[in-house]
Protein backbone atom coordinates (compact mmCIF):
# COMPACT_ATOMS: atom_id res chain seq x y z
CA UNK A 1 0.00 0.00 0.00
CA UNK A 2 1.14 3.33 -0.85
CA UNK A 3 3.19 5.43 1.93
CA UNK A 4 0.80 8.53 2.00
CA UNK A 5 -2.10 6.27 2.82
CA UNK A 6 -0.48 4.95 5.85
CA UNK A 7 0.38 8.18 6.48
CA UNK A 8 -3.23 9.96 6.37
CA UNK A 9 -4.27 6.80 8.58
CA UNK A 10 -1.90 7.65 11.58
CA UNK A 11 -2.19 11.79 10.84
CA UNK A 12 -4.95 13.70 9.15
CA UNK A 13 -3.52 16.53 8.46
CA UNK A 14 -2.46 16.41 5.38
CA UNK A 15 -1.12 19.38 3.32
CA UNK A 16 -2.53 19.99 0.63
CA UNK A 17 0.42 18.32 -1.84
CA UNK A 18 -0.21 14.62 -0.16
CA UNK A 19 -4.16 15.26 -0.58
CA UNK A 20 -3.11 15.33 -4.25
CA UNK A 21 -1.52 12.12 -3.83
CA UNK A 22 -3.66 10.21 -1.31
CA UNK A 23 -6.91 10.85 -3.70
CA UNK A 24 -4.51 9.64 -6.84
CA UNK A 25 -4.25 5.99 -4.97
CA UNK A 26 -8.02 5.82 -5.17
CA UNK A 27 -7.56 3.07 -7.84
CA UNK A 28 -5.22 0.86 -5.18
CA UNK A 29 -7.58 -1.64 -3.58
CA UNK A 30 -5.10 -1.92 -0.72
CA UNK A 31 -6.23 1.89 -0.13
CA UNK A 32 -9.30 1.45 -1.21
CA UNK A 33 -9.71 -1.34 1.76
CA UNK A 34 -7.65 0.63 4.55
CA UNK A 35 -9.70 3.60 4.32
CA UNK A 36 -12.87 1.98 4.31
CA UNK A 37 -11.49 -0.45 7.26
CA UNK A 38 -10.89 2.31 9.39
CA UNK A 39 -14.02 4.84 7.95
CA UNK A 40 -16.25 1.77 9.41
CA UNK A 41 -14.55 1.92 12.39
CA UNK A 42 -14.96 5.38 13.51
CA UNK A 43 -18.51 5.82 12.17
CA UNK A 44 -19.56 2.85 14.41
CA UNK A 45 -17.74 3.96 17.63
CA UNK A 46 -19.76 6.97 17.56
CA UNK A 47 -23.25 6.01 15.50
CA UNK A 48 -22.91 2.49 16.59
CA UNK A 49 -25.30 0.75 13.32
CA UNK A 50 -27.52 3.64 12.96
CA UNK A 51 -28.58 5.97 10.08
CA UNK A 52 -30.25 8.57 10.70
CA UNK A 53 -32.92 10.10 8.28
CA UNK A 54 -34.00 13.39 6.97
CA UNK A 55 -37.25 14.29 5.43
CA UNK A 56 -36.12 16.32 2.23
CA UNK A 57 -38.72 18.79 0.92
CA UNK A 58 -37.89 20.39 -2.17
CA UNK A 59 -40.65 23.52 -1.76
CA UNK A 60 -39.50 25.88 -4.79
CA UNK A 61 -37.29 25.36 -8.06
CA UNK A 62 -37.16 29.30 -9.09
CA UNK A 63 -33.96 30.10 -8.83
CA UNK A 64 -32.05 33.32 -9.35
CA UNK A 65 -28.85 31.98 -9.89
CA UNK A 66 -27.55 30.51 -12.57
CA UNK A 67 -24.96 27.77 -11.64
CA UNK A 68 -23.77 26.15 -15.20
CA UNK A 69 -24.53 22.41 -14.22
CA UNK A 70 -27.79 22.81 -12.35
CA UNK A 71 -31.35 21.91 -14.15
CA UNK A 72 -33.13 24.36 -12.63
CA UNK A 73 -30.83 27.47 -12.96
CA UNK A 74 -32.25 30.91 -14.11
CA UNK A 75 -32.14 30.25 -17.82
CA UNK A 76 -33.14 26.80 -18.05
CA UNK A 77 -36.70 27.91 -20.15
CA UNK A 78 -37.80 24.38 -20.23
CA UNK A 79 -37.87 23.77 -16.05
CA UNK A 80 -41.33 23.64 -14.97
CA UNK A 81 -41.29 25.75 -12.50
CA UNK A 82 -43.27 25.09 -9.15
CA UNK A 83 -43.81 26.63 -5.85
CA UNK A 84 -45.52 24.73 -3.18
CA UNK A 85 -47.74 26.81 -0.36
CA UNK A 86 -46.88 27.29 2.92
CA UNK A 87 -50.15 24.59 4.00
CA UNK A 88 -48.33 22.09 1.32
CA UNK A 89 -44.80 22.07 3.25
CA UNK A 90 -46.75 21.71 6.65
CA UNK A 91 -48.00 18.50 5.16
CA UNK A 92 -45.17 17.53 3.78
CA UNK A 93 -44.61 17.42 7.20
CA UNK A 94 -47.26 16.20 8.87
CA UNK A 95 -46.67 13.11 6.35
CA UNK A 96 -43.12 12.77 7.79
CA UNK A 97 -43.77 13.09 11.33
CA UNK A 98 -46.05 9.82 10.88
CA UNK A 99 -43.28 8.11 8.88
CA UNK A 100 -41.02 8.64 11.41
CA UNK A 101 -38.70 11.41 10.04
CA UNK A 102 -37.54 13.54 13.38
CA UNK A 103 -35.58 16.45 10.57
CA UNK A 104 -36.96 18.73 8.03
CA UNK A 105 -34.82 19.42 5.32
CA UNK A 106 -36.39 22.53 3.23
CA UNK A 107 -34.32 22.71 -0.04
CA UNK A 108 -34.77 25.03 -2.96
CA UNK A 109 -33.47 27.51 -5.24
CA UNK A 110 -32.87 31.12 -4.34
CA UNK A 111 -36.24 31.96 -4.82
CA UNK A 112 -36.99 35.79 -4.32
CA UNK A 113 -40.81 34.92 -3.46
CA UNK A 114 -39.86 33.70 -0.53
CA UNK A 115 -38.76 36.61 1.31
CA UNK A 116 -37.46 36.42 4.64
CA UNK A 117 -40.63 37.60 6.14
CA UNK A 118 -42.35 34.23 4.78
CA UNK A 119 -39.91 32.09 5.38
CA UNK A 120 -39.73 32.60 8.93
CA UNK A 121 -43.49 32.25 9.36
CA UNK A 122 -42.66 28.51 7.84
CA UNK A 123 -39.82 28.07 10.07
CA UNK A 124 -41.71 28.79 13.15
CA UNK A 125 -44.99 26.84 11.93
CA UNK A 126 -42.85 23.78 11.84
CA UNK A 127 -41.39 24.47 14.72
CA UNK A 128 -44.79 24.86 16.43
CA UNK A 129 -46.45 21.82 15.23
CA UNK A 130 -43.11 19.51 15.28
CA UNK A 131 -41.22 21.10 18.56
CA UNK A 132 -38.72 17.57 18.97
CA UNK A 133 -37.87 17.86 14.95
CA UNK A 134 -34.51 19.52 13.92
CA UNK A 135 -34.76 21.61 11.05
CA UNK A 136 -32.38 22.32 8.34
CA UNK A 137 -32.49 25.03 5.44
CA UNK A 138 -31.26 24.65 2.44
CA UNK A 139 -31.87 27.96 0.34
CA UNK A 140 -28.41 29.12 -0.57
CA UNK A 141 -26.64 32.47 0.17
CA UNK A 142 -28.24 34.95 2.31
CA UNK A 143 -27.12 37.73 4.33
CA UNK A 144 -25.87 37.64 7.68
CA UNK A 145 -28.94 39.19 8.72
CA UNK A 146 -31.10 36.79 6.96
CA UNK A 147 -29.74 33.67 8.64
CA UNK A 148 -29.95 34.98 11.88
CA UNK A 149 -33.63 35.87 11.96
CA UNK A 150 -33.97 32.33 10.74
CA UNK A 151 -32.24 30.74 13.84
CA UNK A 152 -34.12 33.15 15.88
CA UNK A 153 -36.98 31.85 14.32
CA UNK A 154 -36.04 27.96 15.48
CA UNK A 155 -34.00 27.12 12.15
CA UNK A 156 -31.45 24.73 13.69
CA UNK A 157 -29.29 23.27 10.92
CA UNK A 158 -27.94 24.91 7.04
CA UNK A 159 -26.60 22.77 4.30
CA UNK A 160 -24.84 25.35 1.62
CA UNK A 161 -22.40 23.08 -0.18
CA UNK A 162 -19.09 25.29 -1.01
CA UNK A 163 -18.93 23.16 -4.58
CA UNK A 164 -15.74 23.51 -4.72
CA UNK A 165 -12.73 25.40 -3.03
CA UNK A 166 -10.73 26.07 -6.13
CA UNK A 167 -11.81 29.85 -7.54
CA UNK A 168 -10.50 29.53 -10.86
CA UNK A 169 -13.10 25.87 -10.95
CA UNK A 170 -15.64 27.75 -9.29
CA UNK A 171 -15.43 30.64 -12.30
CA UNK A 172 -15.97 27.69 -14.24
CA UNK A 173 -18.80 26.53 -12.61
CA UNK A 174 -20.61 29.72 -12.18
CA UNK A 175 -21.17 32.86 -13.78
CA UNK A 176 -19.18 35.77 -12.61
CA UNK A 177 -21.86 37.48 -10.22
CA UNK A 178 -21.23 34.33 -7.96
CA UNK A 179 -18.39 34.50 -5.81
CA UNK A 180 -16.73 31.88 -4.01
CA UNK A 181 -15.28 34.25 -1.45
CA UNK A 182 -18.96 35.02 -0.95
CA UNK A 183 -20.15 31.23 -0.61
CA UNK A 184 -17.40 30.82 2.23
CA UNK A 185 -18.29 34.00 3.90
CA UNK A 186 -21.68 32.75 4.06
CA UNK A 187 -20.54 29.04 5.86
CA UNK A 188 -18.55 31.09 8.26
CA UNK A 189 -21.16 33.33 9.19
CA UNK A 190 -23.74 30.23 9.75
CA UNK A 191 -21.13 28.71 12.00
CA UNK A 192 -21.06 31.93 13.99
CA UNK A 193 -24.47 32.23 14.36
CA UNK A 194 -24.81 28.65 15.88
CA UNK A 195 -25.83 26.41 12.95
CA UNK A 196 -24.97 22.79 12.32
CA UNK A 197 -23.32 23.24 9.51
CA UNK A 198 -22.70 21.41 6.16
CA UNK A 199 -20.51 22.17 3.35
CA UNK A 200 -19.83 19.59 0.25
CA UNK A 201 -19.34 19.33 -3.19
CA UNK A 202 -19.80 17.51 -6.76
CA UNK A 203 -17.45 14.84 -7.61
CA UNK A 204 -16.29 15.30 -10.70
CA UNK A 205 -17.64 18.49 -12.00
CA UNK A 206 -16.54 19.75 -15.60
CA UNK A 207 -12.80 21.12 -15.30
CA UNK A 208 -12.48 19.42 -11.60
CA UNK A 209 -8.65 18.23 -11.06
CA UNK A 210 -7.04 16.37 -8.24
CA UNK A 211 -5.97 19.72 -7.04
CA UNK A 212 -9.43 21.12 -6.68
CA UNK A 213 -10.59 17.74 -4.95
CA UNK A 214 -6.91 18.53 -2.44
CA UNK A 215 -7.78 22.04 -1.92
CA UNK A 216 -11.67 21.31 -0.78
CA UNK A 217 -10.25 18.62 1.56
CA UNK A 218 -8.25 20.96 3.19
CA UNK A 219 -11.24 24.00 2.92
CA UNK A 220 -13.04 21.02 5.15
CA UNK A 221 -10.11 20.51 7.15
CA UNK A 222 -10.53 24.21 8.16
CA UNK A 223 -14.55 24.84 8.43
CA UNK A 224 -15.05 21.51 10.56
CA UNK A 225 -18.21 21.48 9.57
CA UNK A 226 -21.22 19.35 11.95
CA UNK A 227 -22.16 17.48 7.96
CA UNK A 228 -20.77 17.30 4.44
CA UNK A 229 -22.82 16.53 1.09
CA UNK A 230 -21.04 15.24 -1.49
CA UNK A 231 -22.10 13.56 -4.77
CA UNK A 232 -21.11 12.83 -8.43
CA UNK A 233 -21.66 15.25 -10.80
CA UNK A 234 -24.73 14.25 -12.96
CA UNK A 235 -24.97 15.92 -16.34
CA UNK A 236 -28.35 17.60 -17.06
CA UNK A 237 -29.50 17.88 -20.58
CA UNK A 238 -30.49 21.32 -21.11
CA UNK A 239 -27.40 22.92 -19.49
CA UNK A 240 -23.90 23.69 -21.10
CA UNK A 241 -22.53 20.42 -19.51
CA UNK A 242 -25.21 18.33 -21.27
CA UNK A 243 -22.14 16.19 -22.80
CA UNK A 244 -19.93 16.15 -20.19
CA UNK A 245 -18.99 12.77 -18.37
CA UNK A 246 -20.62 12.09 -15.05
CA UNK A 247 -18.11 11.40 -12.24
CA UNK A 248 -16.85 8.50 -10.87
CA UNK A 249 -18.66 6.17 -8.27
CA UNK A 250 -15.84 4.70 -6.89
CA UNK A 251 -14.35 8.25 -6.46
CA UNK A 252 -17.12 9.38 -4.50
CA UNK A 253 -16.89 6.45 -2.29
CA UNK A 254 -13.46 6.81 -2.02
CA UNK A 255 -14.14 10.19 -0.63
CA UNK A 256 -16.66 9.10 1.61
CA UNK A 257 -14.12 7.12 3.73
CA UNK A 258 -11.61 9.98 3.69
CA UNK A 259 -14.16 12.42 4.87
CA UNK A 260 -15.12 9.96 7.44
CA UNK A 261 -11.67 9.63 8.95
CA UNK A 262 -10.46 13.37 8.71
CA UNK A 263 -13.99 14.49 10.55
CA UNK A 264 -15.04 11.54 12.45
CA UNK A 265 -18.13 12.26 14.41
CA UNK A 266 -19.41 13.85 10.68
CA UNK A 267 -23.10 13.44 9.63
CA UNK A 268 -22.49 12.54 5.89
CA UNK A 269 -25.00 11.14 3.67
CA UNK A 270 -25.49 8.45 0.83
CA UNK A 271 -26.71 10.85 -1.19
CA UNK A 272 -29.46 10.61 -4.16
CA UNK A 273 -27.03 11.68 -6.89
CA UNK A 274 -25.14 8.52 -5.93
CA UNK A 275 -28.14 6.20 -5.94
CA UNK A 276 -28.74 7.56 -9.33
CA UNK A 277 -25.50 6.44 -10.72
CA UNK A 278 -25.42 3.05 -9.22
CA UNK A 279 -28.42 1.17 -8.39
CA UNK A 280 -27.01 0.19 -5.06
CA UNK A 281 -25.07 3.22 -4.84
CA UNK A 282 -26.61 4.33 -1.05
CA UNK A 283 -25.98 0.78 0.41
CA UNK A 284 -22.34 1.12 -1.37
CA UNK A 285 -21.87 4.28 0.60
CA UNK A 286 -22.93 3.54 4.06
CA UNK A 287 -20.60 0.74 3.54
CA UNK A 288 -17.55 3.17 3.34
CA UNK A 289 -18.44 5.35 6.30
CA UNK A 290 -21.45 7.35 5.44
CA UNK A 291 -24.37 7.57 8.00
CA UNK A 292 -27.45 9.67 6.42
CA UNK A 293 -29.91 9.17 4.10
CA UNK A 294 -32.21 12.12 2.39
CA UNK A 295 -35.38 10.43 1.59
CA UNK A 296 -37.68 12.79 0.04
CA UNK A 297 -41.26 14.25 1.27
CA UNK A 298 -41.79 16.56 -1.84
CA UNK A 299 -45.45 15.81 -3.00
CA UNK A 300 -45.30 13.25 -6.05
CA UNK A 301 -46.75 15.83 -8.27
CA UNK A 302 -43.63 18.60 -7.96
CA UNK A 303 -40.89 15.41 -7.60
CA UNK A 304 -39.71 15.17 -11.52
CA UNK A 305 -39.82 19.09 -11.45
CA UNK A 306 -37.07 19.33 -9.15
CA UNK A 307 -34.90 18.17 -11.77
CA UNK A 308 -31.33 18.98 -11.18
CA UNK A 309 -29.76 16.40 -13.39
CA UNK A 310 -30.78 13.98 -15.61
CA UNK A 311 -32.42 10.40 -14.36
CA UNK A 312 -32.73 11.49 -10.98
CA UNK A 313 -34.38 8.46 -8.82
CA UNK A 314 -37.50 8.00 -6.50
CA UNK A 315 -39.21 10.72 -8.53
CA UNK A 316 -42.19 8.05 -9.11
CA UNK A 317 -42.67 7.15 -5.27
CA UNK A 318 -45.17 8.33 -2.38
CA UNK A 319 -42.72 9.33 0.87
CA UNK A 320 -43.93 6.02 2.83
CA UNK A 321 -42.64 4.32 -0.23
CA UNK A 322 -39.44 5.78 -0.46
CA UNK A 323 -39.07 5.49 3.53
CA UNK A 324 -39.84 1.51 3.06
CA UNK A 325 -37.31 1.16 0.44
CA UNK A 326 -34.80 2.93 2.01
CA UNK A 327 -35.30 1.11 5.24
CA UNK A 328 -34.15 -2.45 3.45
CA UNK A 329 -31.46 -1.09 1.50
CA UNK A 330 -30.09 -0.09 4.39
CA UNK A 331 -31.11 -2.86 6.63
CA UNK A 332 -29.14 -5.15 3.27
CA UNK A 333 -25.78 -3.96 4.63
CA UNK A 334 -26.63 -4.55 8.30
CA UNK A 335 -27.30 -1.00 9.33
CA UNK A 336 -30.79 0.27 10.62
CA UNK A 337 -32.93 3.61 10.01
CA UNK A 338 -33.62 5.17 13.46
CA UNK A 339 -36.61 8.15 14.57
CA UNK A 340 -34.30 10.76 15.52
CA UNK A 341 -33.54 14.22 14.80
CA UNK A 342 -30.02 12.29 14.47
CA UNK A 343 -27.76 15.43 15.87
CA UNK A 344 -23.92 15.30 15.62
CA UNK A 345 -22.03 13.49 18.57
CA UNK A 346 -20.34 16.15 20.50
N1 LIG B 1 -30.05 26.60 -3.91
C1 LIG B 1 -29.41 25.93 -2.82
C2 LIG B 1 -27.92 26.00 -2.94
O1 LIG B 1 -27.44 26.44 -3.98
O2 LIG B 1 -27.24 25.65 -2.00
C3 LIG B 1 -29.87 24.50 -2.63
C4 LIG B 1 -30.32 23.75 -3.85
S1 LIG B 1 -29.03 23.18 -4.90
C5 LIG B 1 -29.96 22.53 -6.26
C6 LIG B 1 -28.48 21.70 -4.07
C7 LIG B 1 -27.24 21.01 -4.59
O3 LIG B 1 -27.52 20.27 -5.76
C8 LIG B 1 -26.10 21.90 -5.00
O4 LIG B 1 -25.37 22.29 -3.88
C9 LIG B 1 -25.31 21.02 -5.99
O5 LIG B 1 -24.12 20.51 -5.40
C10 LIG B 1 -26.29 19.90 -6.32
N2 LIG B 1 -26.43 19.79 -7.80
C11 LIG B 1 -26.92 20.71 -8.65
N3 LIG B 1 -26.79 20.29 -9.94
C12 LIG B 1 -26.22 19.06 -9.88
C13 LIG B 1 -25.81 18.12 -10.88
N4 LIG B 1 -25.96 18.38 -12.18
N5 LIG B 1 -25.25 16.96 -10.47
C14 LIG B 1 -25.10 16.69 -9.16
N6 LIG B 1 -25.44 17.55 -8.17
C15 LIG B 1 -26.00 18.73 -8.52
FE1 LIG C 1 -30.15 27.69 -8.17
FE2 LIG C 1 -29.46 25.33 -9.01
S1 LIG C 1 -28.96 27.26 -9.96
S2 LIG C 1 -30.70 25.79 -7.32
Amino acid sequence: MEKIVKDFLENQNLKKDEFVELIRAYKDPEAVEALKTRAVELRKKYYGDQVFTRGLIEFTNYCKNDCYYCGIRKSNRNADRYRLTEEEILTCCENGYELGFRTFVLQGGEDPYYTDERMESIIRKIKKGWPDCALTLSIGEKSYDSYKRFKEAGADRYLLRHETADAVHYGQLHPETQKLSERMDCLWNLKKLGYQVGAGFMVGSPGQTDDCLAEDLVFLQKLKPQMVGIGPFIPHHDTRFAQEPAGSVELTLYLLSVIRIMLPKVLLPATTALGTMDPRGREKGLERGANVVMPNLSPVKNRKAYELYDNKICTGEEAAECRGCLSRRVESVGYHLVSDRGDAVE
